[in-house]
């Protein structure tokens, strides 16, 4: 019965970004689940990799997509190929994403452009592709991959949080909208977790910052989304929608 709650088997879960990080974890533990899966990213050789370890001995399906996210029509050709080839995509996990660092007063037209396109409009077009096909079969799932700096902020991470704060808005309309179809809509917004973005991006004064803000004194692992992840994709998360899942090792509460 508990295991029914979370059972994936016949699913196709479509996890952007899944070729490292947060996304390739989430991608595994759907898979460990009984679903197919499908990643993009931008390097082919990485993804190819990053497959064998989210399939290894589940069985499942795998496709990899090569798709630029910033660019709107490899978002909108990535949703083609995933259907083409899978026939059908019940779970979408908007995970590709990144942080540019501007002060307000130094944000360069480029830069927002390419964060918007990436953490805010890719996820609109992968719902809007896809979510006719989740109506039809009255079943779908969609898990925004968010940020605790929706909530929060700090100096020069402006428009990494207009993103994610906009993400958590369209993630409410998209619960209310979809809810008839027994689709939910639901953003997860992760504190410090220990992936390539992070280990590049905070270092030095910034890593002794967020290590002082984590109650739980320890970072997090991308393994530390699964559960989050399972929750919303399953039907073990059939009540929830239009929420946001704060998984932050306890960053939110200073
Ligand atoms: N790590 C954290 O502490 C943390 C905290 C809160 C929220 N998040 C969010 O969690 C998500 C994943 O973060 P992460 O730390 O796992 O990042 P990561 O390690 O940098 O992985 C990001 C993934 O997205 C892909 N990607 C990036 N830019 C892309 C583009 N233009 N087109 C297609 N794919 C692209 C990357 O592949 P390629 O670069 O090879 O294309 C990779 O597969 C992001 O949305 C991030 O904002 C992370």
């Amino acid at each position: 019965m508990i295991q029914k709650l979370f059972d994936l088997s016949g699913k196709v879960a479509l996890v952007t970004g899944g070729s490292k990080g947060i996304g390739q974890a989430m991608a595994q533990g759907l898979a460990a689940a009984g679903a197919d899966i499908v990643i993009n990213s931008r390097n082919r050789d990485e993804m190819d990799t990053a497959m064998k370890t989210i399939l290894g001995g589940t069985g499942r399906k795998g496709h990899c997509v090569v798709a630029d996210l910033f660019k709107r029509s490899d978002t909108v050709a990535l949703a083609r190929e995933a259907l083409d080839v899978m026939g059908r995509v019940d779970i979408i996990v908007n995970n590709a994403g990144t942080n540019i660092v501007y002060p307000v007063d130094k944000i360069e037209d480029e830069g927002w452009d390419r964060l918007i396109e990436l953490n805010l409009t890719a996820p609109m077009v992968l719902v809007r592709e896809l979510a006719g096909q989740m109506k039809e079969r009255k079943w779908g799932r969609i898990v925004n991959i968010a940020s605790m700096f929706a909530m929060r902020t700090k100096g020069g991470r402006g428009p990494y949080s207009a993103t994610k704060a906009g993400l958590v808005g369209i993630t409410k309309t998209m619960a209310q909208e979809l809810a008839p179809w027994n689709i939910t809509a639901n953003a997860i917004a992760p504190g410090p977790i220990s992936t390539p973005l992070t280990d590049r991006l905070v270092q030095g004064e910034l890593r002794d910052y967020f290590n002082s803000m984590l109650v739980v004194g320890r970072w997090g692992k991308p393994e530390d989304l699964v559960g989050p992840v399972l929750l919303l994709a399953s039907n073990a998360g059939s009540f929830i929608t239009g929420t946001t899942l704060t998984v932050d090792g306890g960053w939110t509460t200073r």
